[in-house]
């Protein structure tokens, strides 16, 4: 963990709050890219909440890491209107990709344009195997 000061923050702006564990969470896979195990050992004790209470919140949900990704994380929508236009065969070109993490999730609100993706915070819709591959470029 890069300091405790920002985590420090974090907890901090979430003091208080009825349900703080996922906003804490959020907040520190964001700033530090991972939730690690110092950081759950800090936040339980902020929560007065177990370690293994954490850490099972974080095993449960995707979008928390125990370690940062090094690389470029593409998430692919999975859901039926994406896979009715081929996102499958998407998923498969890119999987074991060495220089970009594909992650598949369930609806990014695309559905019309789909297949849909989602870099950070931005959306690409309309995908299509070229546009995906330049997408894809514009990450590596
Ligand atoms: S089904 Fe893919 S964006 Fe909704």
């Amino acid at each position: 963990m890069k300091d405790l000061q920002e985590l420090e923050a974090i907890l901090a702006a979430h003091k208080g709050r009825e349900g703080a564990l996922l906003p804490i969470l959020h907040d520190v896979q964001a700033a530090y890219g991972s939730v690690s195990e110092d950081a759950v050992r800090v936040i339980a004790k902020a929560l007065n909440l177990t370690r293994a209470e954490v850490h099972g919140v974080v095993s449960f949900y995707h979008d928390f890491r125990d370690a940062p990704e090094p690389r470029p994380v593409l998430k692919l929508c999975r859901a039926e209107s994406c896979q009715a236009r081929g996102v499958e065969a998407m998923v498969a070109a890119l999987s074991d990709h060495p220089r970009v993490a594909v992650e598949t999730v369930y609806c990014l609100g695309l559905c019309s344009v789909g297949p849909a993706a989602m870099v950070g915070d931005t959306l690409h819709g309309r995908l299509d195997a070229a546009r995906l591959g330049a997408l894809v470029e514009s990450l590596v």
